[in-house]
């Protein structure tokens, strides 16, 4: 476990007396990024932060080195979860899942995982995410406006998928809902409350994966309890439990906050919500541009030096932090014309809100199918959605890593 250190006293600007600004920046708004990203992108590609468990990191803002830290091999993923190693929030993320892992034996799980998690399997759940979607929205017509949307479709909905993804019984949906909703409230709790909701999912997965040895389903835990890797033997237990533990971790908030800001982002848009509503077929299209725009977080998972790297102008001498900025990167003019426009229309999109290399998210194909059908089915059913309450009225989480109002007033 990494030390506490002291954290200096900020000045207004965000700054302690050593000058290294406190991260995350404070955001203008729900939707709109730190102006000091462009600044940096501009001067200083790449500047020392202070994150907020204390630990420096030098925070990496152009595409070009983003791209380079997320998929040069001498950043690691392994070596953050070494004991004292710098960490960005208060509680250790240091569990055997493949996020944590560096080649060979990444490689060896991402492709075990993969040729079960298959386009073919994602296609297969559109039926199940739809149905889920108009369940949801029938009970959002229901109860009537005004409905808060996080609660009634972007907060159930990808969790309600993972179940289905993972093969969790229907009797356990709620309990499992519950549990992943504490453990992944854990910005800003004390370490203790983490681990303990970390100890429960553990246990109900391990549950999960004996069940799954003696009676198989056609979900993805029974395909990957039943691998067989002629080469290394079984995925073992551990990295079984473990990969259920990180696609919850990895695909619940990231999607309820994506469909959330999707969503504040046509709405406070009127001519590219009108856009979209003209050209359904196109929702594809402008899921992606939603992503560039307004991903669920600023940066991508935090990364060790293992040499010294010159990026960027700047040497990152070997043992140091790195924290590579996909918010920052999506919004470089080096990549994209008219960067700060949100278009719709936007043909070529190469944005980094998935990742790049080898820790490429696993779970965009069904994320995809999750916004697409999530977004598009909503526009289609409610023709006069729009927010219940101006948009400087809307609550947000303050100090958070991830981004997403914490509700969604809308009414129709
Ligand atoms: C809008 C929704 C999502 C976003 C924006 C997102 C974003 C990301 C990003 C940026 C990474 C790479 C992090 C890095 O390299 O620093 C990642 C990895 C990953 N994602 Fe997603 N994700 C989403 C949804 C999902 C879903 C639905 C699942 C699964 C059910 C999922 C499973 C994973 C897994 C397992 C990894 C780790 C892959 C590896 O280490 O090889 N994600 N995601």
């Amino acid at each position: 476990m990494a030390e506490q250190h002291a954290h200096p006293a900020t000045d207004q600007n965000g700054a302690a007396p050593d000058g290294i600004p406190d991260y995350p920046f404070e955001r203008p708004s729900a939707l709109e990024p730190c102006p000091h990203y462009a600044r940096m992108r501009q001067q200083e590609p790449v500047g020392q932060v202070r994150m907020p468990s204390g630990d420096l990191a030098h925070l990496v803002t152009s595409y070009e080195d983003v791209r380079t830290v997320l998929s040069d091999p001498r950043f690691s993923r392994q070596a953050t979860t070494r004991p004292g190693a710098p960490r960005l929030g208060p509680a250790p993320q240091n569990f055997p899942s493949l996020l944590n892992m560096d080649a060979p034996e990444h490689t060896r799980v991402r492709k075990l995982v993969s040729r079960e998690f298959t386009t073919r399997r994602v296609n297969e759940l559109r039926p199940r995410i739809q149905e889920h979607t108009d369940r949801l929205l029938d009970a959002m017509e229901e109860a009537g406006p005004p409905t808060d949307l996080i609660a009634a479709l972007a907060f159930p909905l990808p969790v309600t998928i993972i179940c289905e993804l993972l093969g969790v019984p229907f009797e356990d949906r709620e309990r499992f809902a519950g549990w992943s909703a504490a453990f992944l409230a854990t910005a800003g709790l004390p370490a203790e409350q983490v681990l303990a909701s970390q100890i429960v999912l553990h246990g109900y997965l391990s549950g999960l994966v004996a069940d799954k040895r003696t009676q198989p389903g056609t979900d993805l835990l029974s395909a990957l309890v039943a691998i067989h890797d002629t080469d290394d033997g079984r995925l073992s237990e551990q990295e079984l439990i473990f990969l259920g533990i990180s696609m919850l971790v990895a695909g619940h908030e990231t999607t309820v906050n994506q469909i959330g800001n999707s969503v504040l982002a046509l709405l406070t848009h009127p001519e590219q919500l009108a856009a979209v509503r003209r050209a359904p077929e196109q929702i594809g299209r402008a899921t992606e541009e939603m992503l560039r725009m307004y991903p669920p977080g600023d940066e991508g998972l935090l990364r060790i030096a293992l040499e010294d790297v010159e990026l960027g102008g700047t040497v990152v001498p070997a043992g140091s932090a790195v924290l590579p900025s996909l918010g920052s990167a999506n919004r470089d003019v080096c990549q994209f014309a008219d960067a700060d426009t949100f278009d719709v229309s936007r043909s070529s999109n190469p944005h980094l809100s998935f990742g790049q290399g080898a820790h490429y998210c696993l779970g965009s194909g069904l994320a995809r199918a999750e916004l697409e059908i999530a977004i598009g089915t909503l526009l289609n059913r409610f023709p006069e959605l729009r927010l219940a309450v101006p948009k400087e009225e809307l609550p947000r989480p303050s100090g958070r890593l991830v981004h997403g109002v914490s509700q969604l007033p809308v009414t129709w």
